[in-house]
């Protein structure tokens, strides 16, 4: 891939993970910005395991910013290659920081509600206690050793957790979701686990703002409002044309998966909202934004 916008731009962004489901909007709303040049790097330009390739890559273009959207993200495979998911998540992070660190590029590191254990009871402030490991899922802790090694090997970074990210280049649950339901094959889903369902495009502009503001620190960025997994299935179904079929709410005991899931990880917005001056739109506009893009397309 290694998209390179070319402008006169005053500021280079190197966005890794570029063809994901944060990265490829990401990458689309930096390209539309009249002054940032956008490098795109795909896994296949540039894969944040092999620690060479990267200060390589980072000192080649050179950028002002770089936001790391590489991530091992298939939760439930990580339990069984852990090795593998701290490799990218955890020491590939913080590899991405050292080489960003080491031109004087300013780094956004995106991170997961998965770093919390799940028993909260209200949104989660940006300085919540994370973990502990041994409650996370295998993800979880490989994300947090990200973090931790982000922090470690970057005097400024942004760490931006964001949660239920769904959008319109890859798979992800609300079109697994609308699949199944369209093919009259979807009867229960989980109603005892609560979040923030997160438009990829809304996150992409969210971190803009945040690069905007030239903000450091830790950052909860999603959608506002919660639901469960059950009312966010409800509620696209309802808005999706030509779908006929009830769902019923079930239980995460009822669903097993191998992963641990957080029971409740809505995050806190307000540090965001202080620092960028934005609120984020509720889901439910997000999601209504989605299911009609779905369709025009
Ligand atoms: N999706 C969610 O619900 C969610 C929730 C919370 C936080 N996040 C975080 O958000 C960030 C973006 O995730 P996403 O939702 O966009 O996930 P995604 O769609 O799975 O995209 C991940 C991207 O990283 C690439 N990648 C995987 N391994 C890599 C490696 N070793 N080196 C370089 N690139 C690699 C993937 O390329 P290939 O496809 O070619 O492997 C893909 O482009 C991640 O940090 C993730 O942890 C996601």
């Amino acid at each position: 891939m290694d998209t390179v916008q070319s402008t006169r731009a005053a500021t280079r962004v190197l966005v890794t993970g570029a063809t994901g489901l944060l990265g490829t909007p990401l990458c689309s709303l930096i390209a539309q910005l009249p002054t940032i040049q956008c490098i795109g790097l795909a896994r296949s330009d540039l894969d944040i395991a092999f620690d060479e390739a990267v200060a390589k890559t980072i000192e080649r273009h050179m950028p002002h910013w770089v936001i790391n959207c590489a991530a091992y993200t298939k939760v439930d495979d990580c339990e069984s290659n852990e090795e593998w998911a701290t490799t990218v998540n955890g020491v590939g992070a913080g590899t991405v920081a050292a080489a960003a660190a080491s031109i004087g590029a300013q780094l956004v590191h995106v991170s997961t509600d998965y770093v919390f254990d799940g028993t909260a009871r209200n949104p989660i402030p940006v300085d919540a206690p994370t973990g502990p490991p041994e409650k996370l899922s295998a993800y979880g802790r490989s994300k947090l050793e990200g973090e931790q090694a982000v922090i470690k090997n970057h005097p400024t970074p942004m760490i931006v957790r964001t949660a239920w990210v769904y959008g319109l280049d890859g798979p992800c649950f609300p079109r697994a979701i609308l699949n199944l339901a369209r093919e009259g094959k979807l009867k229960k889903v989980v109603n005892d686990q609560h979040g923030a369902p997160t438009f990829a495009p809304d996150l992409a502009e969210a971190i803009i703002h945040l690069i905007t503001a030239n903000a450091s620190g830790i950052f909860h960025v999603t959608n506002s409002g919660s639901c469960s997994w059950y009312e966010f299935a409800r509620y696209l179904i309802e808005r999706a044309p030509g779908i006929d079929i009830t769902i019923q709410p079930c239980t995460t005991a009822e669903f097993p998966r191998p992963a641990r899931r957080p029971a409740y990880s809505v995050l806190d917005l307000s540090h965001y909202e202080a620092v960028t001056g934005n609120t984020m739109r509720d889901w439910c506009a997000a999601a209504d934004d989605y299911v009609f893009q779905l369709h025009i397309d």
